[in-house]
């Protein structure tokens, strides 16, 4: 069989290199791929949001399963068009994909099926988002842009002449374009921050093991937001009890209502949740695999990932076991260019990656890379690669992820020095 893999960042590198090692599988193709997923798959040079190009290609080469990574093909009906082909695809289609598109149908969608979330209100003129501003008591609150914003959509703000200025630049100068046409502002909510991801076919769902992320650019949590600075997995905050909550509370509730509003949900279901002192709370739904969650989940995975891919995508979910897991830790370390999540340096050439992979248990996913003069690694994105380390605990989790990442070289290359150090430290204190 050959797969297709639409999207060419690190999450789509590991899920090439987890497909290209199962024996039902003849080929990958990727598209458009980096530098990376060139190694175990054949890159094609289309746009992961060129929707005509892909389900001709999809057509033409006869693949037997589409696997799309990113959220914007979703939104824009990729899954649709190709299921109308009669061609198997892991991923919803634009109804369910709605759920990350517009931040307030996800937040009607919270409120209709009963499900935890943050209280809000919804605004589709500047001047009466301001107004409710003025009147607000309780501080920070949350600005949401309702649509598309590469996650710079979301301001906390701490009072009304911060927030004021942030309603005029996203409503008024259309600073985020479309997506600022109407907000939502919710109540903060204050804790820990996962992230669950579950494959759901429409009837039943799979829950993968909990990833935590580091979303700020800078060691200590500080400075704007990124895609995902750093992984580790699993995550020993997230007990047993906590995870059936999550799975009672949330998951099964948003599939149900899924159900019930007629959407046919084929995918994955990734739930960034706050863990609250009055339980978890969804913070948002992603339509999609996390990036650089999906590295981290794909190295635990243990055996064949295909089967679970064509299940969802055929609703046959419930005809298989649960998926077993490497008891190992893993830890994630992304490698961006300097100014990231600013405008961000390209084409520097990178080195080291062989040595990086003699470390017994690294494994390094690309991002923002391609081949350059002579086949030469160049940096092409902002997150440039992830490099992934298994140990036996954090400690040696990150030691191998962090080893293998000083053995690579490029011009403007940073990372977060601190992935997994929050966990580690409460480990060795809990001791
Ligand atoms: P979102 O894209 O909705 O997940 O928001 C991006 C980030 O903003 C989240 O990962 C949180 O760190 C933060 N955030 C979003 N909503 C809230 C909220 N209601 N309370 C506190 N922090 C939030
Ligand atoms: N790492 C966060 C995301 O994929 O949305």
């Amino acid at each position: 069989m050959k797969v297709l893999v639409v999207g060419g960042g690190g999450r789509e590198h590991a899920l090439c290199w987890k497909i290209a090692q199962s024996p039902r599988v003849d080929e990958v193709i990727c598209a458009p791929g980096n530098a990376g997923t060139a190694r175990v798959a054949r890159n094609l040079a289309i746009p992961a949001n060129d929707i005509e190009k892909l389900v001709h290609v999809a057509t033409h080469e006869r693949v037997g399963l589409v696997v799309v990574g990113p959220e914007e093909p979703l939104c824009l009906g990729l899954a649709d068009r190709l299921r109308a082909a009669g061609i198997a695809v892991f991923g919803p289609g634009s109804s369910g994909a709605r759920l990350e598109g517009s931040k307030l149908f996800a937040k009607e969608f919270l409120t209709r099926h009963r499900i935890p979330t943050a209280g809000y209100r919804r605004f589709d003129r500047s001047g009466t988002a301001k107004a409710f501003l003025e009147g607000c008591r309780a501080w920070p609150q949350v600005i949401k842009a309702d649509g598309l914003a590469a996650g710079k959509g979301v301001f906390v703000v701490h009072s009304a002449k911060e927030g004021c200025p942030v309603i005029d630049a996203v409503m008024e100068e259309r600073r985020l374009g479309d997506a600022g046409r109407e907000v939502a502002i919710e109540e903060f909510l204050a804790g820990e921050e996962v992230s669950v991801l579950a494959i759901v076919d429409g009837e039943s769902l799979c829950v993968l093991e909990p990833v935590m992320d580091h979303k700020q650019v800078g060691d200590g949590d500080v400075g704007p937001n990124t895609g995902g600075m750093g992984v580790y997995s699993p995550v020993p905050l997230f007990s047993r009890r906590l995870q059936w909550q999550v799975e009672q509370n949330v998951l099964i509730p948003t599939l149900h209502g899924l159900r019930r509003d007629g959407i046919d949900y084929k995918g994955v279901l990734f739930v960034g949740l706050m863990l609250t002192e009055a339980g978890p709370r969804v913070l948002e739904y992603n339509c999609r695999f996390g990036d650089p969650e999906t590295q981290a989940i794909l190295r635990r995975w243990k055996g064949d990932l295909v089967p679970y891919l064509l299940a969802t995508a055929k609703g046959k979910l419930a005809e298989l076991e649960s998926p077993s897991w490497d008891e190992r830790t893993c830890v994630g370390v992304v490698g961006a260019a300097e100014g990231y999540p600013g405008a961000y340096r390209k084409g520097d050439e990178i080195n080291g990656l062989e040595a990086a992979e003699r470390f017994d248990g690294a494994v390094v996913f690309h991002a923002g890379t391609k081949l350059g003069a002579g086949n030469a690694v160049v940096s092409d994105g902002g997150r440039v690669l992830c490099v992934t380390g298994l140990g036996a605990n954090i400690e040696e989790a990150r030691r191998t992820a962090y080893a293998a990442y000083d053995e690579i070289r490029w011009d403007g290359k940073f990372c977060r020095r601190d992935i997994g150090l929050r966990r580690a430290r409460a480990t060795v204190g809990e001791a």
